[in-house]
């Protein structure tokens, strides 16, 4: 199995992705809300890349079933039902709800990877179940740290290297890019206390001057759900095995 990292979405376009199996990672914080809302009983996740588009699939869509999501530098949207917090998303806010999600870099990361054959969405919180569920597949890989504003970011790398360590401890050999080497390195140095690690990052600084301390928290916690979300045809839904 040959894996490849790209430390920002900004060093491809969206043909790119065309037939590839692709992991999107924005720790920080679209993949582990993606988590959170799956585990916590959304019916599924609506990636956009625009507020107008966000609004728009809103207005199409029927009976109180969909929720608008999302946040710009941080902060929930005017307008928007619900901001980008892991933690908000409680099974009695979303539970059987469509949440259309806008972030700034996690889902316009998911929708620009949305040619790909095969696309999953993985964070700390389910990382051990994407590295299960990859193995199972066996295909080359693509991970994609969504960065911020198209810049590379600390976090969304130590949780690739973390994954593609949990991948080699299962024994699987692996091929990695010097993209891939560099993010088990990095993971290496930090692996001890991940929550220390989002502390000091950019992006976690800014979450906790706005007061998202508890989402650090959340978002450090390793494999604390087992939720496979892929992404086919406009829509993120928890993977579920096909019965034979
Ligand atoms: C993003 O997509 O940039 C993030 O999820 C921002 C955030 O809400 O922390």
């Amino acid at each position: 199995m040959k894996i490849h990292v790209l430390l920002s979405p900004l060093n491809a376009d969206e043909i790119y992705f065309t037939g590839k199996t692709t992991v999107v990672i924005d720790v920080l914080r679209a993949t582990s809300t993606i988590v959170s809302a799956l585990e916590n009983g959304a019916r599924e996740i609506i990636p956009v890349n625009t507020v107008e588009f966000a609004m728009k699939v809103s207005g199409t869509s029927f009976g109180g079933q969909t929720l608008l999501a999302g946040e710009r530098n941080a902060v929930k949207i005017d307008g928007f039902a619900m901001g980008n917090s892991p933690l908000e998303f409680k099974p009695e806010v979303i539970s059987g709800k469509s949440i259309i999600l806008y972030t700034t870099n996690g889902s316009k990361a998911i929708v620009k990877s949305k040619f790909s054959e095969n696309l999953f969405v993985a964070s700390f919180n389910n990382l051990t179940a994407i590295a299960r569920h990859l193995l199972n597949l066996g295909e080359d890989t693509v991970i994609v740290c969504s960065g911020m504003n198209g810049m590379f970011c600390m976090e969304d790398s130590v949780c690739a290297g973390m994954l593609l360590d949990e991948m080699i401890q299962s024994h699987q050999s692996l091929e990695l890019t010097d993209s891939g080497k560099a993010c088990l390195v990095l993971y290496e140095n930090v692996r001890s206390d991940i929550h220390a690690m989002l502390k000091k990052t950019e992006h976690g600084r800014l979450l906790e001057d706005k007061g998202f301390s508890e989402d650090l928290l959340h978002c450090a916690k390793v494999g604390i759900s087992d939720v496979v979300p892929v992404y086919s045809t406009g829509v993120i839904k928890p993977f579920v095995k096909e019965e034979v």
